[in-house]
């Protein structure tokens, strides 16, 4: 595979003068791809039905005559203001009832039939007018599906729709009341028709019914991808590909997926520290100009495994962003770490965003390659000195990793319905478990539920709400080292609790009794050090007690190779049950210093330094932003 780099442009914004020269600066740079088009739709239809594509057919013509390959965007993320009038009830609503506005993106409503018409007619003029040209090598469909809270929407087209799912997912009202368990709180209906969607209720709606509505909106994002993919490769050979976020789990990301040939995600190190992560201040300091040294290789890993091998960073943050609580200007050498790094965990392509710094509108101060007054920005040097290393890098192809750590995304939805403990986040569950292996300098692979687990040697599955015995039995006879817990398969999945009890893995000897959450301030001490935080459940069992509370409560059990953990672990003891889950698995471990992170890809090997100060690792002397490729 080899590897590339390239920038998003936004040809719309500029004299056309200047498209000419800016393709032969990207040239210059090495830059070999340019991403184009996905918010330009008022320019390519300014009314409705009146069409002009002669400016994008010269854009595309400059840039690709230049050498550069194009990814060309759907503009759906942005209708046009006319689109209002056409169809005034396609604003995603809010869960108070509220539409969202005109006057900035994304306020489309996923369930809204008209709006789908729109996307599948703007799709199809640009996948029939582009198809076959020789420049566009890609295609982007819409743009960070889900982003600013964009997937769940109350609309009345919602409200539809999910009536229609429901209809066609139970059959008749009874066997709904049933599955939900309606008869609790008189909530029985009668008739589909009369079943609204899960908001604006007195007190908390029915889980069962929440989860149902998030599956529903997830399916409307998949709906909608599929649509745009269908009618994209009707016309053009090039790969499809979505630009997925950092930390949205409200769709199903792997479903998605699955339309398209490759995934990518945009990647803001310093934005997601200070915007996306746990409020600790002491880490968001020490991290501030660097970002959280796990997160981006969460995601490389994650998305990794939705593009099932085949994944890119769409956007690289350049230097400040405009939208963080603040917006520090990254340490000298990071543009380079998190390019490399991306490269690491086997990215094909990262592409920087964007160009050229706007001068006007909502991201005036977010920087870019170049400065709004055209000189070079600092980040435009860093990518230069990619494009050099990347010359003389030898081809990768990345190997399966020797562990792989589950990701459910109806888990996340799970949680968030019903926590029972406001601290229990999905994402944070797993990362935090993600965070430990790393630190003991392993490769990981993040893979969905349904996966053929041969061939790794430890597979973890925190949190996971509901799994079939298919999936269950795929993890065990794998072979591997397997750890379940918490809350492993503590709901069915219409959502109630399973009778026998969880976690209900055969061959454990395993009953979670009952559970309890807690006050962050108040852990339980484990004997010989760590605790558990949040959350810790009663456990009955035939299994051997690993680790257990200062009182005597089993926390880790152990039948054989399958290891149940009945809490969520501070990070002392979660580094206690990753150790020794590692020695039963034969696995080499290493204490990474703090800041400092490892990654095999292929034949080589990469150490990042994210710490502000220097490190030495195995002999290794690594300034901050040191990166090494031995
Ligand atoms: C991304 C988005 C871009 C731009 C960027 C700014 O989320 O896809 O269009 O807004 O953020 O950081």
């Amino acid at each position: 595979m080899k590897r590339t780099l390239g920038v998003c442009y936004y040809p719309e914004h500029w004299d056309e003068e200047i498209w000419p020269q800016d393709a032969a600066r990207m040239v210059d740079a090495r830059l070999s791809w340019v991403r184009i088009g996905e918010f330009a739709w008022s320019r390519l239809e300014p009314q409705a039905g009146q069409y002009e594509f002669d400016w994008l057919d010269r854009a595309i013509n400059v840039l690709g005559q230049a050498g550069l390959r194009i990814i060309l965007g759907t503009p759906t993320a942005t209708p046009p203001r006319w689109m209002a009038d056409k169809h005034p009830d396609m604003f995603a609503v809010d869960a108070q009832g509220h539409p969202r506005g005109f006057g900035s993106r994304r306020h489309y409503c996923f369930s809204h039939q008209g709006y789908r018409a729109e996307s599948r007619r703007i799709t199809e003029l640009l996948a029939k007018r582009y198809g076959a040209n020789p420049h566009i090598a890609a295609w982007q469909t819409d743009n960070e599906y889900g982003c600013h809270d964009t997937t769940l929407s109350y609309s009345e087209a919602a409200r539809d729709g999910f009536r229609d799912w429901l209809a066609q997912k139970y059959q008749s009202p009874d066997a709904l009341n049933r599955a939900w368990g309606n008869v609790f709180w008189s909530m029985e209906y009668n008739d589909f028709n009369e079943i609204d969607l899960p908001n604006l209720t007195v007190t908390e709606p029915n889980p069962a019914h929440v989860m149902d509505f998030r599956r529903y909106s997830s399916d409307q994002v998949v709906a909608f991808n599929r649509e745009q993919a269908n009618i994209l490769r009707a016309h053009s050979d090039a790969p499809l590909v979505h630009n997925y976020m950092g930390r949205v789990t409200e769709f199903d990301h792997h479903a998605v997926g699955h339309d398209l040939d490759i995934a990518s995600w945009d990647s803001y190190p310093l934005g997601f520290l200070e915007d996306r992560m746990e409020d600790e201040a002491d880490h968001k300091r020490t991290y501030a100009q660097q970002g959280d040294p796990d997160f981006q290789a969460f995601h490389h890993d994650l998305y990794r495994g939705v593009g099932r091998g085949r994944w890119w960073v769409m956007e690289q943050q350049p230097g400040p962003v405009n939208w963080a609580p603040v917006n520090p200007a990254p340490l000298p050498g990071m543009c380079r770490l998190w390019a490399w790094e991306a490269f690491a965990h086997g990215a094909e392509t990262v592409c920087f965003f964007r160009w050229r710094q706007a001068p006007f509108a909502q991201e005036q101060m977010h920087a870019g390659l170049l400065r709004p007054d055209s000189v070079d920005a600092p980040a435009l040097a860093e990518a230069f000195e990619v494009a050099k290393e990347l010359a003389d890098a030898p081809d990768v192809k990345m190997d399966k990793a020797p562990v792989a750590l589950v990701f459910d995304y109806p888990s996340a939805w799970a949680w968030d319905v019903q926590p029972q403990g406001r601290s229990f986040d999905y994402f944070r569950l797993v990362f935090e478990t993600y965070r430990g292996l790393r630190k003991l300098g392993l490769d990981i692979d993040i893979l969905p539920l349904d996966t053929d687990f041969a061939g790794y040697k430890l597979i973890l599955a925190p949190g996971v709400f509901h799994a079939t015995e298919a999936q269950i039995a795929a993890m065990i006879e794998s072979g591997a080292q397997c750890l379940f817990g918490p809350r492993f398969n503590s709901k069915t999945a219409d959502f109630s609790i399973p009778n026998p009890l969880p976690p209900g893995i055969p061959g454990l000897g395993v009953t979670v009794s009952h559970v309890e959450s807690f006050r962050a301030d108040m852990p339980r001490a484990l004997s010989d050090g760590g605790a558990a935080q949040h959350w810790l459940e009663a456990l009955e069992h035939q299994a051997e007690t690993v680790l257990q509370t200062e009182d005597g409560a089993p926390v880790l059990l152990r039948t054989g190779r399958i290891s149940y953990l009945g809490g969520w672990l501070d990070e002392h003891g979660l580094a206690r049950v990753l150790n020794q889950l590692c020695a039963d698995a034969d696995l080499e471990t290493q204490e990474m210093p703090e800041g400092v992170r490892q990654r095999h890809a292929g034949a080589e090997r990469f150490i990042f330094n994210y710490a502000a100060e220097q490190r030495n690792f195995e002999g290794h002397d690594l300034p901050p932003a040191g990166v090494v490729r031995d």
